[in-house]
């Protein structure tokens, strides 16, 4: 049988996402209802390697949850890839007398805790936080609905001045691996066009529906491209093309960037926090590990940090469809 938890380490790994500071003050919370001690490390793995953590407590966490951003700071480290950087990491852990952790963030860092676990055999639970959700185990990553109502109110405002203008725009979204920003975002602000990383659109077939949206009428529209679109070309190239190609459209590209990234985050993505973190609290209560909560079909559930790292979170292709027949 595993050891009771007594002190639980979270930390926020990778790129940050709007929820992550309210899923921290859920596992700080459910943890003081377990009468289990809990402390925060400051810029993931890196923080945990440098010894920089601190004590958090109820009163730590307090208006907290509609901050964006992650106040305990997210890295990327390369050191915590090394068995050297691990072993400092673990002599640390030990040193502030912790025996559980929980990771918020995506594939990368769940892939550190299994090996933190392998190596040391501490608990680990991962919470899904990134804005892209592209992770195998759940429907909803943390942040996701933010970033969505945050692509659609800034192509809306797009959509005016295109409109004004007579303009065709070609707005670059986050998603360099997957479509679920631009896919959802898309039909959410009514784009004529949706290129993703997971389908092979064709830059003719383009070509051709914005030429029968010209013949039907339409005197702006709007290109909505993920950054990992599947033909490999850069926003700006496929502009380029359009331009070369359909010369009556007066063409400009906008790229969303980092905004996607901060901001207040949705009730939606506020409530989710709450409930994976007051999961991954009780998971650790019985004495699980190597876990990562999720919500499917409005459950929350456990699936294992091996599948959510190895699997594929698949997007729904029909919505392409509907994306089609909403813009003619
Ligand atoms: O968080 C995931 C993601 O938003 C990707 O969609 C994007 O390509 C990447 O982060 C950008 O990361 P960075 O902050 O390293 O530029």
């Amino acid at each position: 049988m595993s050891a009771k938890v007594t002190k639980v380490a979270v930390m926020t790994s990778g790129g940050d996402s709007p929820g992550m500071n309210a899923a921290v003050r859920a596992v700080v919370r459910a943890s003081i209802y377990n009468n289990i001690e809990c402390m925060g490390i400051l810029r993931g793995y890196q923080g945990l390697i440098e010894n920089d953590l601190i004590p958090l407590d109820s009163r730590s966490v307090r208006n907290t949850i509609s901050r964006g951003g992650t106040f305990l700071q997210s890295a990327r480290s390369k050191e915590f890839r090394t068995p050297e950087g691990r072993a400092k990491a673990y002599e640390n852990f030990k040193a502030n007398g912790l025996d559980a952790l929980v990771v918020i963030g995506g594939d990368g860092s769940f892939t550190g805790a299994m090996v933190f676990n392998e190596e040391y055999g501490i608990p680990v639970i991962g919470i899904p936080g990134t804005i892209d959700n592209d992770i195998y185990g759940t429907q909803f990553t943390l942040g996701y609905d933010t970033a969505l109502n945050t692509v659609v109110e800034a192509i809306d405002k797009i959509r005016d001045t295109a409109s004004s203008h007579n303009r065709l725009f070609f707005v670059e979204v986050m998603g360099r691996d997957a479509g679920f920003i631009a896919l959802n975002a898309g039909i959410g602000a009514g784009a004529e066009e949706i290129l993703i990383p997971e389908e092979d659109m064709g830059i003719e077939r383009m070509v051709e529906s914005l030429n029968r949206s010209k013949i039907n009428g339409k005197t702006s529209s709007i290109v909505v491209v993920a950054e990992g679109e599947r033909s490999g070309k850069s926003v700006f190239e496929l502009a380029d093309y359009v331009e070369e190609n359909m010369p009556e459209y007066d063409v400009r590209v906008s790229v969303l960037g980092h905004m996607q990234r901060g901001g207040s985050p949705s009730c939606f993505d506020r409530v989710l926090a709450g409930r994976l973190g007051v999961k991954a609290v009780d998971l650790l209560v019985e004495g699980k590990s190597n876990l990562m909560v999720g919500i499917n079909n409005n459950k929350i559930t456990a699936t294992e940090l091996e599948k959510a790292v190895k699997l594929h979170h698949d997007i729904n292709t029909n919505l392409l469809r509907v994306a089609d027949i909403l813009s003619t």
